[in-house]
């Protein structure tokens, strides 16, 4: 009777503010993605979602803060293909397992890269920078967003394919490396075809290369993607979701899911994001279990790709 009575006792979920860890800069892909979806989820659970930006190491710093907070419904991290797929087969010592530490909550949608350089490079399209790459080995600096990054991982793979060695300058998010790359400070760099977009469309990068397979045509008109003649069959798309330390509530997971699907069922705001080149996915694929499989087949698939394309912590 007791246990019942402290049980009803307990404040309905969520009494006070969620906070979402996001391990990079502010104002980069991730942190966008993160809030714009923060605000429509917090809006469907009737609490604020508070974004907190724990950036270094490739996000593993934050994702490492995450892992050990309480499993209280209150802390959370938004994850992605880098630092809960790719880190283990990067990292020697990894101060979290992201299967084993973390529940999955829901998937976010994917989004594709650009490679971005900036206005006044004289590279006018992937060949050519690859074959400007091929003459000066490990002359062409490419910007990222630290060791294990998306902007980082994709670039690795891009070199692996190309037959080429670029120089990679790490910053503590996408954010800080594009201001770097608008200022000329760093030659090339992959990003989010999202958050590259009004840097593109306000004439401060040139974008001369898309990891889709498709073009984008509405995004970015008259850009190839790298598959089209110059790396064929190159794909490449970054995947985000968000975790739960792991043994968080079940009925949270499953609250926070609805308040997602509800808040999905917005076509104003779906049709916003695929605009910017945001790839949404069939429902299915967002649930916590779908997305908990997702994570580790990713975490397989990347000790593979990891030691294929030679990807290592320098
Ligand atoms: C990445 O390259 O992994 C992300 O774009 C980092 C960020 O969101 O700043």
């Amino acid at each position: 009777l007791c246990a019942a009575t402290f049980a009803h006792a307990q404040p309905a979920w969520p009494a006070k503010p969620i906070t979402w860890i996001v391990p990079f800069a502010a104002g980069g892909p991730t942190d966008a993605m993160a809030r714009d979806i923060a605000d429509k989820v917090g809006r469907q659970v009737g609490q604020s979602i508070v974004i907190e930006n724990a950036a270094g190491a490739g996000g593993t710093i934050g994702a490492a803060k995450a892992a050990k907070s309480a499993p209280d419904g209150y802390t959370f991290l938004v994850g992605h293909m880098g630092y809960m797929g790719a880190a283990p087969s990067l990292y020697k010592k990894l101060a979290y397992d992201p299967v084993k530490d973390f529940d999955a909550v829901f998937r976010f949608p994917d989004t594709p890269l650009v490679l971005l350089v900036p206005k006044s490079s004289p590279y006018k399209t992937a060949a050519e920078l690859i074959a400007a790459a091929k003459a000066n080995p490990r002359k062409i600096n490419f910007g990222n967003a630290g060791v294990g990054s998306t902007s980082h991982l994709i670039a690795a793979l891009f070199e692996s394919r190309a037959g080429i060695e670029v120089t990679s300058i790490s910053y503590k998010g996408a954010a800080p490396a594009m201001n770097d790359l608008v200022g000329g400070q760093v030659e090339a760099m992959f990003d989010q075809s999202n958050t590259a977009l009004p840097q593109v469309t306000g004439g401060r990068l040139n974008a001369i290369a898309l990891t889709s397979l498709q073009p984008m045509p509405q995004q970015y008109p008259n850009v190839a993607p790298l598959a089209d003649k110059t790396l064929p069959g190159f794909e490449a798309a970054t995947w985000y979701g968000l975790y739960a330390p792991k043994g968080a509530p079940k009925d949270v997971v499953q609250k926070l899911h609805q308040a997602y699907l509800k808040a999905l069922a917005d076509k104003t705001w779906t049709a916003r994001m695929a605009a910017q080149g945001i790839h949404m996915l069939p429902e299915a694929q967002y649930a916590p279990d779908a997305f908990a499989k997702h994570t580790a087949a990713e975490v397989e698939k990347w000790r593979k790709v990891a030691t294929d394309a030679k990807i290592q912590i320098d």
